[in-house]
């Protein structure tokens, strides 16, 4: 693999491929001393022009369990903010000799610009690109529906049949967008459920089917319900009437939790707006995937660094490659 940017033309083997990779990492993330020396001696750079917390330092801790050095570069602050250009940004991570660039911008398609330009010879991972695609979140979804669902046989396998409802705020996120097209190529079923301002124009053309009524979705009983948080910051304009009846009618409170069946899943890609989109008694229940989310991101991560930096050169154990000195 030589660049992840999206997961719209990522295959189902090579998604499947990453999966099952970071099923190996997850196995290290369990023993006492985490640290793999994999990719000792490369460097990856997260360029982000966009505030992040919890996708920068998953990043983070996926390359430093790799033995990668890391280099974290916030435009804020950068000279980026004196105006200098994503060519000359570029070309000096390539003279600093970054491996792998991690990168999150405002503007869509901005890491395929980074990974097309020949500015630089790294491997572009792209963290979330405006309202376009954020593929390793929706990989970490994935990976954390398929350990619920199937546990330690969940090698090989994806997610044909399983229903899966979107809520929210579809418009604005571009975890909604990387989650359609892997959920669909995994073989499941994509419902997404937002008042009809939230809706993209496009969405016609998505292989999903779309709902305006979030207890209709809910009476289907859904395999996950995936809840999105409402991007108040990208919003210039009244999507709905107040933020109380937003919550009435597409937040998941404890009536419509209680309704959902026993072992359905609450995914929630963080940061939550609790008693918006989610309500606390969701939040916290045990159907909620919250914080295995979290902990599956850094082994999904490490398994895209791996599969970018080293899966080419060091055959199939990324547990045992680069090793002998561990
Ligand atoms: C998501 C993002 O930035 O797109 N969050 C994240 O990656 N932690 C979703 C969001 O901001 O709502």
């Amino acid at each position: 693999m030589r660049h992840l940017l999206d997961t719209k033309t990522l295959t189902r083997d090579a998604a499947i491929r990453i999966l099952d990779v970071a099923e190996d990492m997850a196995d290290t993330q369990r023993r006492e001393v985490k640290k793999l020396p994999t990719l000792r001696g490369k460097t990856v750079v997260n360029l982000f022009f966009e505030d992040s917390t919890r996708t920068r330092i998953s990043f983070e801790a996926a390359a430093k369990r790799l033995s990668a050095d890391v280099i974290n570069f916030a435009a804020k602050g950068s000279s980026v903010s004196k105006g200098e250009s994503l060519q000359d940004t570029a070309q000096t991570l390539q003279a600093l000799g970054a491996d792998a660039v991690v990168m999150r911008h405002g503007g869509s398609g901005a890491p395929r610009t980074l990974a097309t330009s020949g500015w630089i010879t790294a491997g572009v991972v792209n963290a979330g690109d405006g309202t376009h695609e954020h593929p390793t979140q929706a990989l970490l979804d994935a990976f954390t529906m398929r350990k619920r669902r199937f546990g330690d046989a969940s090698r090989g396998r994806d997610l044909a049949g399983l229903r899966v409802v979107i809520v929210g705020d579809v418009l604005h996120s571009r975890v909604a967008r990387s989650n359609v097209w892997l959920l669909h190529t995994l073989g499941a079923e994509v419902t997404l459920v937002a008042p009809p301002t939230l809706i993209p124009q496009d969405v016609t053309a998505w292989p999903v089917r779309v709902t305006f009524d979030l207890d209709e979705a809910i009476a289907a009983a859904p395999d996950a319900v995936m809840m999105l948080r409402i991007q108040l910051e990208r919003m210039n304009a009244a999507y709905f009437p107040t933020e109380r009846e937003y919550a009435r009618r597409w937040g998941l409170d404890a009536a419509r939790l209680g309704a959902l069946p026993a072992d359905s899943m609450v995914l929630h890609p963080g940061p939550m707006n609790r008693g918006l989109e989610i309500s606390a008694d969701a939040a916290d229940s045990p159907r909620a995937t919250v914080l295995e989310q979290v902990t599956n991101g850094v082994s999904v991560r490490m398994a895209v660094l791996y599969l970018l930096l080293a899966g080419e050169t060091t055959g199939d154990d990324p547990a045992r490659a680069g090793g002998g000195e561990r």
